[in-house]
């Protein structure tokens, strides 16, 4: 892996940033994005009626990813990084790394998985108010403010790659394809996880449905191996079951060698 740029408050910086980017990046606002990932991501920690929200994508992952892998895996969007310190739990020998191109999130997935100590938020505005994330550091998981556009890896170094609600959101996914091609080793995977959701309509024209975003996948060395269209998310909005429906579809991609 490439060395950080720059490092702050022990947030490694492996991409620039512009205070313009800065300031139009939604994620990183802390009160509605960074919030909304804590309040989501681990809710079921702290209300016993629900279970982790992406089981469903665990399992797709472990369909098609051994558990017994030695390489390196690494999530792009990787948000405040639970799907990560899930993962660790069955990929014990395989190196974690979780990069996300927002400042706040990546600062926030280091309070909550490398420090001790209890994580106390208040969302009495979703109804909940001690919320309490308990976690013990895990310092296996290696995490990074990066660019999907801009890996920092040299050429063929990476095993996996996985990117859960990302590609919709980004300004030009094949950048991110080409990325994708440069740092897979032959014969990597990456499983690719999104709901198609544009928010551009020239997005929509290029990509949707979902055979075009293939055909796009394929053009760029890679071969889509399965597909699953009914990957279902609930996120919870608030404590009163209020929630968004997200229909994603799973995609396990294996570079061409
Ligand atoms: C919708 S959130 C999903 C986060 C997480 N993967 C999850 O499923 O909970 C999208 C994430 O992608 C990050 N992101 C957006 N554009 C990015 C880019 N160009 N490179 C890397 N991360 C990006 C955002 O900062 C945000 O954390």
């Amino acid at each position: 892996m490439n060395k950080p740029l720059s490092y702050q408050s022990s947030v490694p910086i492996y991409c620039t940033k512009t205070q313009k980017e800065f300031s139009v990046d939604p994620y990183e606002r802390y009160f509605d994005r960074v919030r909304r990932q804590v309040f989501s991501q681990y809710y079921d920690l702290n209300d016993l009626r629900t279970h982790y929200i992406y089981e469903p994508i665990i399992q797709y992952i472990k369909q098609h990813i051994s558990t017994s892998t030695t390489g390196t895996i690494c999530e792009v969007g990787c948000a405040t990084g639970r799907l990560l310190r899930e993962l660790s739990l069955s990929y014990k020998e395989a190196d974690l790394i979780g990069l996300d191109y927002s400042y706040q999130m990546i600062k926030m997935a280091q309070q909550i998985h490398h420090h001790s100590g209890i994580l106390e938020l208040d969302f009495s505005d979703r109804g909940s108010k001690n919320y309490i994330i308990d976690y013990h550091p895990n310092q296996h998981i290696h995490f990074g403010m990066a660019k999907a556009e801009e890996l920092p890896f040299e050429s063929e170094y990476l095993e996996t790659i996985i990117s859960v609600m990302l590609w919709d959101r980004l300004d030009d996914p094949t950048q991110f394809l080409n990325e994708v091609v440069r740092v897979l080793r032959p014969n990597g995977k990456m499983i690719l996880i999104t709901p198609e959701n544009y928010q551009k309509a020239h997005h929509w024209q290029q990509f949707y449905p979902t055979r075009k975003m293939i055909q796009i996948i394929e053009s760029h060395k890679l071969k889509v191996i399965h597909l699953n269209e009914k990957i279902n998310i609930t996120e919870p909005l608030d404590n009163s079951k209020n929630a968004i429906m997200w229909d994603c579809v799973g995609l396990a991609i294996k570079k061409i060698s």
